[in-house]
């Protein structure tokens, strides 16, 4: 979740939503993204909003974060009302396994307690190898999470240094293996390439070793070089290069390769999984239009339409809960033309593709000539759906626009 946040309407204090949220929310799955916006340290690349502890002072705590979100969860039980079940949560931040078991644990009881939990509810939460050991994955499972996701980013020493990642290359793996004695069902190793410096070896060893650890999904992304990041400012000042594009490339290519001749199948554009069932089912959520509520500091939330996002600050999140004010910022209703544009550069990013009567008439034509270059794949077009093919993932997002205009 990226720091900057938009312009938007008001907020109503009591968070109520305009009615076009509960139309037809029968046909749409509801989640939860809660946020944990703290981390031990702060990665060089690094955008999201979080927080060290000296950062925060004594303007926030772990407990003062715990309070409001339980309180947030009280809110969303309020607007929502209670007769709708919930098919998947996701803690991710910041460094969830930062703040230990027992608050995550009470955050899970309350979300069950006030809409109930789905019984093959899927329930993540990301972590930090760092702050990862095997009793903390046992309260996490016998919590109830059933799904752990690792931020590895790469297995070379040198590339985790230029990262500022304070782990050892190895502990990620280490993690994998407890995670699974625990019981953990379904387990995510996060990658990074592209890293100034990082070689082609450098990220196949990374991809191997993920492979040989045995989890069940991958996500791999390229280095993004964020505004106002300390990786930015030793980019401008020539301390480091701009990651090259078409390095970036022959990376995804590779990734490509060695995922699948190890029986990975791609879902998303930057996500693999062994099998359908290994899908995450929460992204899937956001990337398909149906409803989540963001629970923490800045975290983003969508309803039928309507989307919202949380004081950035997590002094200031605390301060409105505990008033019993809704965090919410600010927030859009989106119109049928820009939810239709949203569904679009989404959908176009999985492998379920999207219909072409979803597209505007120049853009079923643009799909035909899209085609013809060799970025959407023929006989998919032909049944009626815009599908990617491996040169097209390479430029999934200026298709969509394409496609779009
Ligand atoms: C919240 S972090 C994962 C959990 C934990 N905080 C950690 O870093 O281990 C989510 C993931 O976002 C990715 N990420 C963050 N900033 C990025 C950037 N600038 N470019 C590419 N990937 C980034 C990393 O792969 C990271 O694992
Ligand atoms: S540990 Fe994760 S969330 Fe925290 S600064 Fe590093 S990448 Fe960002």
């Amino acid at each position: 979740m990226p720091s900057t946040l938009p312009d938007g309407d008001p907020v109503p204090p009591d968070g109520s939503l305009p009615d076009q949220a509960y139309r037809a929310a029968a046909d749409r799955t509801l989640s939860f993204y809660v946020h944990v916006p703290f981390c031990a340290t702060r990665c060089g690349y690094c955008d999201f909003n979080t927080y060290t502890a000296g950062e925060l002072g004594t303007a926030a705590s772990p407990q003062s974060w715990l309070d409001s979100a339980l309180a947030e969860i009280d809110l969303a039980a309020k607007v929502l009302g209670n007769n709708r079940t919930v098919s998947t949560i996701f803690v991710g931040g910041g460094t969830p396994s930062l703040v230990g078991a027992e608050p995550l644990t009470r955050i899970l009881g309350a979300i069950d307690e006030r809409f109930g939990l789905a019984a093959d509810a899927e329930v993540s939460t990301e972590a930090n190898p760092e702050s990862t050991d095997p009793a903390l994955l046992t309260g996490l499972r016998q919590a109830g999470f059933t799904r752990l996701s690792l931020g590895m980013q790469s297995t070379s020493r040198r590339v985790l240094a230029i990262l500022d990642r304070t782990h050892t290359p190895g502990r990620a793996l280490d993690v994998v293996a407890w995670a699974r004695a625990a019981g953990f069902e379904h387990l995510n190793l996060d990658l990074i390439y592209g890293t100034p410096g990082e070689t082609d070896d450098e990220f196949a060893a990374s991809l191997r070793a993920v492979v040989g650890s045995g989890v069940d999904h991958v996500s791999a992304y390229s280095l993004i070089v964020e505004p106002g990041t300390r990786l930015a400012r030793q980019v401008d000042r020539g301390m480091l290069p701009m990651p090259d594009d078409d390095v970036l490339a022959d990376r995804y290519l590779l990734a490509e390769e060695l995922l699948t001749a190890a029986g990975f199948g791609w879902y998303e554009v930057s996500n693999w999984a062994r099998a359908g069932a290994a899908r995450c089912r929460h992204n899937l959520a956001y990337w398909t239009g149906q409803d989540w509520w963001g629970i923490g500091p800045g975290a983003h939330s969508h309803v039928g339409g309507v989307r919202w996002w949380n004081v950035k600050h997590p002094a200031a999140y605390a301060q409105r809960l505990a008033a019993g004010v809704s965090p919410g910022q600010a927030r859009e209703v989106l119109t049928g033309e820009q939810r239709t544009a949203e569904d679009v550069l989404l959908r176009l990013r999985l492998d379920s593709g999207v219909a072409l009567d979803r597209l505007p008439a120049t853009g079923r034509a643009k799909a035909a000539d899209a085609a013809r270059r060799g970025l959407l794949d023929p006989a998919a077009l032909a049944a009626g759906t815009a599908r990617l093919t491996l040169d097209g993932r390479l430029l999934a997002d200026g298709i969509a626009l394409d496609l779009l205009g």
